[in-house]
């Protein structure tokens, strides 16, 4: 077990705190060169700085108190907000929430749909079976807040291009279904699944679809735009009721900073939670948390409107360039897609080799290693940090591959974490 830290005596400056901290960052991984497969999002330095220093203009700022002190925190969030109603053409009455994370903009529309489904059934309060039916790529967000609001997930397996099976989740939906599910893209191939089939599906059951475009959201547009072969995903499907998207993934955004969107303002009056039962007066939050950084709403803000469309295609452009190459780069070594990327996550296996064991000889050359399961594959979630190195890891994988081939590491299923 390690010792306890004891509580510090204080004192130290910032030299000497500095100091510390970076020796801390040691041992981290090289995010800058493109090492990590996830967790670090990277446009070009400029977007980066204009970010950062909007942040820090804003650094004490709270965005719980937008409405009554913060009214430059309100204005930006509210713009930040039209920007994506329109990016996902929602129609008039459409609106949205700004939020930390994914997983926190998951909660809240898993929330919303759960409260419109029993606005549905008078009577069905809580403690009546509910349930949600996905794509079994969909993210565990929706395992967590299926914890947190206690409806059971129905899962099904995907077509072999890993986009989400429309009629395989037709029979499992019935009148407990607070929602079906659709990612745009999913993680684990990064392909969009049919978001018209679930719409149409949607619509022929009355259950609510959710697009968790966590990633795409804020990027796959300028894909389409650019005239890739993109699909669309987003409020032009008469079923979609709600939207998660990402500012912190590929709106390049700094962190925390994600959306959800709805179709409806009465959906967005169900995302609100209220409670008036304490001294101090009524307390509205649409959010999980309460308190939230002034600063990712500034930031977010400056970022969008340095980039705007022209920027945001100009990075869908490189993005598209990238992935194109890796692309040809790894079938050249023999291996096989597992899905072709629709936005930069690549994923990819091989029919002859142990991938997981090229995953670990990869993980002995400094590159930290996105996996799958099933298929057994490599996996990145890729930026404008992953051109550059582009080489260097197409290099140690073909070592890697040698070394496997030779008899080298032995990899194991346990082994593949998110
Ligand atoms: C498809 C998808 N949805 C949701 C999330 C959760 O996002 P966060 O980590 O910001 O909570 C992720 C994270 O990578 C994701 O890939």
């Amino acid at each position: 077990m390690n010792a306890r830290a004891p509580f510090p005596a204080g004192g130290r400056d910032w030299d000497d705190l500095l100091v510390d901290m970076r020796a801390r960052k040691a041992d981290d991984i090289d995010w800058r060169n493109g090492r990590t497969p996830l967790y670090v999002f990277h446009n070009d330095s400029e977007t980066y700085e204009i970010g950062r220093k909007a942040y820090f203009e804003f650094f004490s700022e709270n965005a719980l108190g937008r409405k009554r002190a913060f009214h430059s925190i309100q204005s930006m969030e509210r713009e930040v907000l039209d920007y994506g109603l329109s990016l996902f053409s929602a129609p008039d009455g459409g609106e949205g929430v700004f939020t930390s994370g994914g997983s926190e903009s998951i909660l809240v529309a898993m929330k919303t749909a759960r409260d419109a489904w029993r606005a549905a059934r008078p009577g069905r309060g809580p403690g009546s079976a509910m349930n949600i039916v996905m794509p079994v790529t969909a993210h565990p967000a929706f395992d967590k807040a299926s914890d947190l609001l206690g409806y059971e997930i129905r899962r099904t397996e995907v077509r072999p291009d890993g986009r989400a099976d429309a009629e395989a989740m037709r029979p499992l939906i019935d009148e407990n279904t607070i929602a079906i599910i659709g990612s745009a893209p999913c993680f684990p191939y990064g392909v969009v699944d049919p978001i018209d089939q679930l719409s149409d599906l949607a619509e022929a059951t009355g259950a609510w679809l959710h697009v968790d475009a966590c990633v795409g959201g804020w990027m796959a547009p300028f894909f389409t735009m650019n005239g890739r072969q993109t699909p669309h995903f987003d409020f032009r499907f008469p079923g979609v009721r709600s939207i998660s998207a990402d500012l912190h993934k590929f709106g390049f955004c700094p962190k925390p900073a994600s959306t959800v969107f709805f179709r409806d303002a009465a959906d967005m009056e169900r995302a609100a939670f209220v409670a008036d039962a304490w001294p101090s007066g009524r307390f509205e939050t649409s959010t999980l948390v309460g308190t939230r950084p002034g600063g990712a709403v500034a930031a977010a803000w400056a970022v969008l409107n340095h980039l705007g469309t022209t920027g945001y295609r100009d990075a869908a452009r490189r993005l598209a360039e990238m992935v194109d190459l890796y692309v040809a780069d790894l079938e050249a070594l023999g291996f096989r897609m597992i899905a072709r990327p629709d936005l930069s996550i690549i994923a990819f296996t091989s029919q002859s080799e142990d991938m997981f064991a090229v995953a670990k000889e990869l993980g002995t050359h400094g590159w930290l290693v996105g996996q799958t399961r099933r298929p057994p594959g490599i996996h990145a979630m890729m930026s404008l940090f992953h051109a550059p190195a582009r080489e260097a890891f197409i290099a140690d994988l073909a070592v890697s591959l040698e070394r496997v081939r030779g008899g080298g590491a032995k990899g194991r299923a346990t082994d593949v974490v998110y």
